[in-house]
Order: C-alpha cells, then structure tokens, then sequence
C-alpha cells in the first residue's frame, strides 16, 4: 500500500466492491480487502475489471488489491459491500465488533431495517450508501464477452450517499476516482422508494423465470404495482414521512413500457444481467419482501400485495 491517502476497509470483494475498489484506489485511497473467504473466485487477484460504455469496447484494467485485511488495523472507513442477508452472518458480527469506535462505517446494503440493524451492533452512526451502477461477474451465463472478470456500467449518479461528513468524505473520493457521485439530504426515503419499486418488479421476474417479455404479458405485473405501492406506504411509515407522488409511479402500464423500452439501451444484456444478479441475491429479496411485511403489519399498514408476491416465490 502507499503510505498516504485515506484507509478504507471493503468487507467483501464480489462485483460492488471490485468497482469501489478500483475508483477509490484511482482516488489514492489506501484499500483493502476483508473476506470471509480467502478461496471465493471473488477474492482471486488480479483480476479483470472491463468497464462497458454505451458505444465502442470496453476498457480494461487489472486490479491487485489486498483480501487478506485486519479488521484491527487502522482504516478511516469501512465499506460494507455485501447483500442484506450477510449483516447477520456470526463471521460479519465478529469481525465488525473488532471495529475500532472511531472507524466511520459507510452501508451499501439495501433492506429498510439495515442501518437500524447495524448501528445497534456497532454503536455509531452508519452513513447510508445506494448503488446506481451494475456489475456482474463476467462473462454472464451463454455469453463469452467480456472475458472473465468483474463486467461493469456507470450511469450518471453510478452512486448516492448520505449528507453526512463521512458520507460527504466517500462521495468526494469516488468523485475523484471518475464514479459519478452525489449526496442526498434525505437517503433513506430515496433508498426505499427505489427499493419498493426494483424489488417488486424483480420478485414477479423471478416469478416469470426471469423473462422480460413474459412479466410484459403477465398478471403479475399488476400485482407486483400494487406491492410496490404497499412497499412505498411502508417505508413511508417506517421513515415517518410522507408519501406524496411518488405513490403514483408504479403502474401496470409505465411498467409495461419501461420493460420493452428499457432493455435496448443498456450496453449489455439486461434481462440475463437481471436473471443472474437477483438469482445471486435471491435470499436478500424474501429478505426484503419479509421486512416489508411484518413492518407493514407492525404500523398497520395494509400488506396484502406483497404477501401475495412472496408466496409466489419458492
Ligand atoms: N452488482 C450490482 O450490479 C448491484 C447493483 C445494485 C445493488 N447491488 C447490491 O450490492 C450488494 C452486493 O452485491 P454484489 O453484486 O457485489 O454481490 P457479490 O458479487 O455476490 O458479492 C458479495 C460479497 O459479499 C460476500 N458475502 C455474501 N454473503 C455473505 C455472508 N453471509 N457473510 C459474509 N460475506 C458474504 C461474498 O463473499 P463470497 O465471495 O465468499 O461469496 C462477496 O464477497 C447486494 O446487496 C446487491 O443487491 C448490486
């Protein structure tokens, strides 16, 4: 490592944190990874990072980064880079409780309940963080481009954090680092009405065995609106906000359009992305689903949607 330049610790080394790596490490970050399993494909280096544009080949670098970090060592920040379902894995408990209390600790993780989860464990705040990019062990199943290694898209807001000084501090560095991202004064709110909509769509998906054109046609799509409205009415009540207009955009028929018009535009195969990234996360969408649910019953929030997409799944 160099001997200047912010410490940040990566707990886990899969295809979020590849890309934090590479654009924190291009900032002069001093990064590290923390794995709980030095064998995972996901901790062999180096390895391949093919960033994809919307025209012409990707670029390619290689990353050769440490996985074998210290929990104990000295690190500014942590970065948690790892599915919902993780935050509570005896491994991940035993290591954060090694954390040192001045350490600033920035989630990426998505369920509502995460921070609340986190920061009773840890005893400090959690800045919150929402992913905005895709990335996707590479090559995706039936493809052979690009070569293996760690496949990955940057939009505009490739990343959001929270207006905190720590929150402040990883979008600056990531800024710097080339990955285009912003602060945003209420997070949480914008995290769970990103969620409601994304997870709902995706539960019907995997319904429809993750085919696009099949959610188009199917009766499914209705009742995954009708979750994602109920997903919204919950968060808003766990977040003790209100609603207001973003009630109105999950709709049979927007969705309809956006799963035909969407798909083209990507610079890689969406549908098999989506098929392979959420069968990956399976366990952290009833995950989701499930917390949507007991809150929703614990404020007295109507639920019945989101029941029924649960128990459509396995
Ligand atoms: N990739 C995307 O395009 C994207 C976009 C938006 C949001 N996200 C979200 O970002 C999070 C991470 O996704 P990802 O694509 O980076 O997943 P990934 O490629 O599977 O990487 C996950 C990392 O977490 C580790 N991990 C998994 N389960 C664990 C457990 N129970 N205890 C400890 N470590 C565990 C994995 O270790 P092993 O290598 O040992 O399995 C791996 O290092 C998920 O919440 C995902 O939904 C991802």
């Amino acid at each position: 490592m160099k001997d200047e330049g912010p410490r940040i610790l990566i707990v886990g080394s899969g295809a979020v944190g590849a890309v934090f790596g590479e654009h924190l490490t291009r900032a002069g970050a001093r990064v590290r990874f923390l794995v709980r399993n030095p064998d995972s494909p996901n901790a062999h280096m180096p390895r391949a990072l093919h960033q994809l544009h919307l025209a012409g080949p990707p670029s390619t670098v290689h990353q050769m980064l440490d996985t074998s970090a210290d929990v104990q060592g000295q690190w500014d920040q942590c970065w948690l880079c790892l599915p919902s379902t993780a935050l509570s894995s005896d491994w991940l408990k035993q290591e954060l409780d090694q954390l040192d209390p001045g350490v600033e600790v920035i989630n990426w993780t998505p369920d509502l309940e995460d921070r609340a989860r986190l920061e009773e464990r840890l005893h400090r705040p959690v800045s919150m963080g929402l992913i905005g990019f895709v990335s996707y062990q590479a090559p995706l199943p039936g493809e052979t481009h690009p070569d293996e290694g760690i496949a990955y898209w940057l939009p505009p807001r490739a990343a959001t954090l929270e207006d905190t000084r720590a929150g402040k501090r990883a979008a600056n560095l990531l800024k710097n680092g080339g990955l285009s991202a912003r602060r945003s004064r209420n997070l949480p709110w914008l995290a769970a009405r990103l969620s409601a909509l994304m997870i709902t769509l995706v539960a019907a998906l995997e319904r429809e065995q993750w085919s696009l054109e099949r959610l188009r046609r199917s009766p499914h799509l209705d009742t995954a609106a009708s979750a994602a409205r109920e997903a919204m009415a919950v968060g808003a009540a766990y977040l003790d906000t209100r609603v207001r207009w973003s009630r109105q955009l999950p709709r049979t028929g927007l969705y309809r359009g956006l799963l035909k018009g969407v798909p083209p535009l990507a610079p890689f195969d969406l549908e098999n992305y989506l098929g392979y990234h959420f069968a990956k996360v399976a366990d952290q969408t009833r995950l989701m689903l499930d917390t949507w649910i007991a809150e929703g019953h614990q404020r007295h929030v109507e639920v019945t949607h989101l029941e029924e997409l649960r128990r459509q799944l396995p």
